[in-house]
């Protein structure tokens, strides 16, 4: 049977790590915001704009997905915290099975 829900490890700002729940199919992005994350603000609410939903993948979450399109790219490059290998627009990552249990770090500075 396939689950609908898998768990997200968000390592904050501060180094603790806050697990949430998160529904496959919706974006890491949406998962962050509802359950609080302290650190993602998505001011743009998801239309890729504001690059204030930036976060750092860890390399196991970032092997599953597929490159960042032209426009995530070229915001990112606007992300108020540096960006690395693995810096993705949270509002641009779907949520799937494999990425139960992954760890996703909130950047030192986003605004
Ligand atoms: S919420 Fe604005 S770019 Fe992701």
């Amino acid at each position: 049977m396939t689950k609908n829900k898998i768990e997200l490890n968000f390592k904050l700002t501060d180094g603790t790590i806050q697990k949430v729940e998160a529904s496959i199919g919706e974006s890491v992005m949406q998962a962050a915001i509802f359950n609080n994350v302290d650190g993602i603000d998505a001011e743009c609410g998801g239309s890729c704009m504001c690059a204030t939903c930036h976060i750092y993948l860890s390399d196991e979450l970032a092997t599953l997905l597929d490159p960042a399109s032209e426009d995530e790219s070229e915001m990112l490059e606007e992300a108020a915290a540096e960006r690395r290998e693995t810096s993705r627009l949270s509002c641009q990552v779907r949520i799937c099975e494999e990425m139960d249990g992954g760890v996703i770090e909130v950047p030192q500075c986003q605004s």
